[in-house]
């Protein structure tokens, strides 16, 4: 394969970046990178506790540098960003301009019900499913600038890796 871009994967929480690009990496063999994943590592804390102990502020500019500086360095990886990366101006910019992106989009309905309890999620956690339901539509006007969007509803998890498999090759 002779792409010379890293397969970025963009959504809402809950609309499985993480699961789908591992395995997409494994099917693919590239190298996988969670970017909260990075962040937990380099912070030694979940995601959940930096931004209870130090506040979002502080979240995103680690968010921002982190996935900036990972873009830079790999050039046919798979990565998964986190839900609100590509609303920051720069890595959005840069996704754009040297990465493959696909939008995992899923009726909002379905991402309520697959977040299940937003409790768990420091961006979601004081709100209602109407609140959340807004979100998804702000967000979304920003997700669908990705090259690629993937309706999920009504796909099994190996045919969205199929569709994405497709169009990655085909570059
Ligand atoms: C966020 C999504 C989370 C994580 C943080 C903020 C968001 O990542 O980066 O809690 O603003 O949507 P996932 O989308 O991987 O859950």
């Amino acid at each position: 394969m002779k792409i010379n871009k890293n397969l970025v994967l963009i959504g809402m929480m809950g609309s499985g970046k993480s699961t789908l690009g591992y395995l997409l990496a494994q099917k693919l063999k590239l190298v996988f990178i969670d970017i909260d994943h990075e962040i937990e590592e380099l912070e030694k804390m979940p995601v959940s506790k930096i931004f209870k102990k130090n506040g979002e502020m502080y979240f995103r500019a680690i968010e921002e540098k982190i996935t900036l500086e990972i873009l830079k360095e790999n050039s046919k990886s798979v990565v998964s960003l986190g839900g609100g990366a590509f609303l920051n101006k720069k890595i959005q910019d840069l996704v754009l301009k040297k990465n493959i992106s696909f939008w995992l989009k899923w009726k909002n309905i379905s991402i309520i019900k697959r977040l299940k309890n937003f409790s768990k999620r420091p961006v979601l956690k004081n709100m209602n499913n109407e609140q959340v339901d807004n979100l998804i539509n702000d967000r979304s006007k920003i997700y669908s600038k990705a090259d690629y969007i993937i309706e999920c509803d009504n796909l099994e998890k190996s045919e969205i890796i199929s569709k994405i498999i497709k169009i990655y090759e085909n570059q």
